[in-house]
């Protein structure tokens, strides 16, 4: 560590991952712990808002002081902390702030409350040390489904968002209705490799008068009443082609999207992030179509694609640089909007 380096320590725990990390002047990582809890709530099918809860309180400093072991820094050397306070889960989240205003108070450090979805853009500066906004990002999350012009650092504007189910839902309700289990977006990812993607011919929905915005509601229905019209002719349901049918309807309209965003608003690179992002047939679609039409593509590594604390750190990096502080009354904000302080 040389004199001037910025360290941040970050905290996120808006879901079901228990997460911290020590960022160093932005964009390089010293250390990224994540304590999931995936296997757990597999046993429900989805998230249970109580037992992540518990499992964040039970988790979050373990995983904090690993962070720190990992980065090989002492919490006096840390410069600010960071921590995620929306939009999540109100008792997940809590856990986190409260964690962090306590560590800030105690230790004299700046507090920065971070906005998850900004974190996840962020995600994209990790690995791509030369990209600086401005730039188009597609945010698809298992609660978020968003086209964001990214204008400054910090600075956003939402130019489209799903009018229903985010596009990560949509894949974990879907992979449910085949028997999949939960989280469903990886196992559709790898089923449909096993499928024929032009098997079944599922809509894409447009919204009249809102070119970038989504829905995946009457998509998921459309799968739903698939699998039950087969169900009643007794006919035989193919699951890898119905997750490959389905997985392509959702990638299709992404990208198309996407794509005319960027176009319409004169962006020259694009980016993606949120958990769906790690899903290996939107990041080949994107690729191409951002080659065909002549843009500069950027894509998070899975790791930092799904929730970790190491994007809230470079989102909480760039917050500090600006000044910006949190007060001890920072308090988890579950519907949290974009933009938003
Ligand atoms: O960003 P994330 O970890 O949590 C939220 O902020 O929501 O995203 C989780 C979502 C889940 O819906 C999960 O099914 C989806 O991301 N996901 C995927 C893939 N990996 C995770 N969806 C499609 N393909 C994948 N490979
Ligand atoms: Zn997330």
């Amino acid at each position: 560590m040389t004199q001037g380096d910025i360290n941040i320590l970050a905290i996120e725990t808006s879901c079901d991952e228990t997460a911290a990390a020590v960022v160093r002047n932005g964009r390089e990582i010293r250390s990224n712990i994540i304590s999931s809890q995936i296997e757990l709530h597999k046993l429900y099918g989805g998230v249970v808002p109580e037992i992540a809860s518990r499992k964040h309180i039970e988790k979050i400093n373990q995983v904090i002081e690993e962070a720190l072991k990992e980065a090989d820094i002492t919490l006096e050397e840390i410069d600010a902390i960071g921590v995620t306070y929306g939009p999540g889960l109100v008792g997940a989240l809590l856990v986190g702030v409260a964690q962090a205003k306590a560590m800030s108070f105690a230790a004299k450090k700046p507090l920065i409350g971070v906005h998850h979805i900004e974190g996840h853009v962020s995600a994209n500066y990790i690995e791509h040390k030369e990209l600086e906004p401005p730039f188009l990002c597609l945010i698809v999350s298992g609660g978020h489904t968003h086209l964001v012009l990214v204008k400054e650092y910090g600075e956003y504007q939402i130019i489209g968002r799903t009018r229903d189910d985010a596009a990560g839902e949509a894949f974990d309700k879907v992979a449910r209705a085949i028997g999949l289990g939960y989280p469903g977006g990886p196992k559709i990812d790898k089923l449909s490799k096993e499928g024929n993607s032009k098997a079944i011919e599922f809509p894409r929905a447009h919204i009249e008068g809102s070119p970038y915005d989504f829905s995946f509601s009457g998509l998921k229905s459309a799968v739903l009443n698939y699998i039950n019209s087969m169900e009643m002719k007794g006919g035989d349901i193919n699951r890898a082609d119905v997750a490959a049918s389905f997985q392509e309807a959702v990638v299709d309209v992404l990208v198309t999207r996407t794509i005319m965003a960027a176009k319409d608003f004169n962006m020259k690179k694009v980016a993606i992030a949120g958990g769906v992002a790690a899903n290996s047939s939107l990041r080949e679609a994107m690729a191409r179509a951002c080659s065909e039409n002549g843009f500069e593509y950027y894509y998070p590594s899975l790791v930092y694609c799904t929730d970790n604390a190491a994007m809230i750190g470079v989102a909480a990096y760039y917050e500090y640089i600006e000044g910006k502080r949190s007060g001890l009354d920072l308090n988890a904000v579950p519907n949290l909007k974009i933009g938003e302080r």
